[in-house]
């Protein structure tokens, strides 16, 4: 089979890693791909938005399935645009990965089917917004209604912040667009937990549990990042929490979407607060999380390409999921600055030390090839992910292994995973 993976991050370079183990594969290509992406592949310089070209090239390459990584493209409707082609595509339609597209959406549905998740008020008036700030409870989390790369949910913890916040959000339109409708919440503690799960509209296939580092310092202060660094499984997620969540919220959010003629083919992402009465939806993504990919990828038994044909095919049922009984933790290099204003370019040192291993990988985010070298290009630069039996030991190793890369400006939290140490 010949494979297409369209995205560029470290997520990207997961999947491509997962789909290199396929026995089905002979060739990947990945658009646009990055350096790391590109020992694996062959990239194919076609930017991830030009849905017309990039079907065109599955159409003249006889690509036998593509795998959409990124959100942008699926809420923006590249899966249709490959269908109408007839080509095999893995991922939701326009109208499913609305899920994830539009946070407006997504809390009407939760509430419509009594899916557990934070209570809320949507705005599409900024004045109206304001006049619900003045009585409101505190602290407060304010989300822009669209895609903003993970960054566009702001905490507040009292009025002013919030009276800022929602003028930046809708009035100065900080998130561009994404802030024409914003959601104010209610505020919600607990542990957070990621869970990806495999569905093709029907049949719903949880995968093994992880949790994201979204803050960019350590001790979970600064501003959200689209994720520093990740571990899995969760042990805050137990058999019991696994098996609530999917009576009251998997379940009941596949056959929710089919109800609503949105039947969801693809990753369902569900973000997670395990509060004092229950588990409850914070978010849903349309996709692998980045970087979730990089600690549930590498512990998944199955053929990746297998399940996701069975998802397109509708017979997902036939499928049972199998993960490794050990453990990962995921370590982000960072260019410093990240996510506000960083430098790019720096050359990349060290990373033969992952060559030949298989409980070390260097996932490449924001790298690229440049006079034969590798350097840095973009925010989140590298993911350092190791293996061992236990949480603790692979911890360790993800960290020793940060040591061997070397690059002008490297950034990571010094805490990731630290809360199963506790
Ligand atoms: P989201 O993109 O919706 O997952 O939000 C990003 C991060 O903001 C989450 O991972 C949480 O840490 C935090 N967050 C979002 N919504 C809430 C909420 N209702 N209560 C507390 N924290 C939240
Ligand atoms: N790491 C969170 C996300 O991918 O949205």
């Amino acid at each position: 089979m010949k494979v297409l993976i369209v995205g560029s991050g470290g997520r990207e370079h997961a999947i491509a890693m997962a789909v290199k183990k396929s026995s089905k594969v002979d060739k990947i290509y990945c658009a646009p791909g990055n350096a790391g992406i590109g020992e694996i592949a062959e990239l194919v310089p076609i930017k991830p938005m030009e849905f017309d070209a990039l079907a065109e090239f599955a159409v003249n390459e006889k690509i036998d399935l593509t795998i959409i990584g990124m959100d942008d493209p699926l809420v923006g409707g590249i899966v249709d645009v490959f269908e109408k082609k007839g080509l095999r595509v893995f991922g939701p339609s326009k109208a499913a990965a609305i899920l994830e597209g539009s946070k407006a959406f997504s809390k009407d549905l939760m509430k419509k089917y009594g899916i557990p998740t934070a209570s809320y008020e949507t705005f599409t008036d900024l004045n109206e917004a304001l006049k619900y700030l003045e009585t409101a409870e505190y602290p407060i989390v304010l989300k822009a209604d669209g895609l903003a790369l993970g960054k566009g949910v702001l905490i507040c913890m009292d009025k002013n912040e919030a009276i800022e916040g929602a003028k930046s959000i809708m009035g100065d339109k900080k998130f561009g667009d994404a802030g024409s409708t914003m959601v104010i919440e209610e505020f919600m503690t607990g542990r957070e937990v990621s869970v990806l799960s495999f569905c093709d509209g029907k049949t719903i296939r949880i995968m093994t549990s992880a949790q994201d580092h979204k803050r960019a310092y350590d001790g979970d202060k600064g501003p959200n990042t689209g994720g520093m660094g990740t571990f899995s499984p969760s042990p805050f997620y137990t058999k019991e929490i696994d098996e609530i969540c999917m009576e009251k919220i998997y379940k009941p959010t596949v056959e929710a979407m089919a109800k609503e003629g949105r039947s969801f083919k693809g990753i369902i992402f569900f973000g997670l607060m395990l509060t004092s009465k229950g588990p409850k939806v914070l978010e849903y993504n349309a996709r692998f999380g980045d970087p979730e990919a990089q600690v549930v990828l590498p512990r998944m038994k199955n053929d990746i390409i297998d399940v996701m044909e069975h998802c397109i095919d509708g017979t997902l049922s036939d499928i049972n999921l199998e993960f490794e009984d050990n453990a990962a933790v995921c370590v982000v290099l960072a260019s410093d600055g990240y996510p506000v204003s960083y430098e790019k370019g720096k050359e990349i040192t060290g990373l033969d030390a992952f060559n030949n291993r298989k409980d070390i990988f260097c996932f490449h985010a924001g790298t690229a090839m440049k006079d034969g070298k590798i350097v840095t290009n973009g925010g989140r630069v590298l993911g350092i992910t190791a293996l061992d039996s236990e949480l603790k030991a692979a911890r360790k190793k993800a960290y020793e292994a940060t040591e061997f890369v070397k690059f002008d400006n490297k950034y990571m939290r010094n805490d990731i995973g630290m809360a199963f140490m506790e």
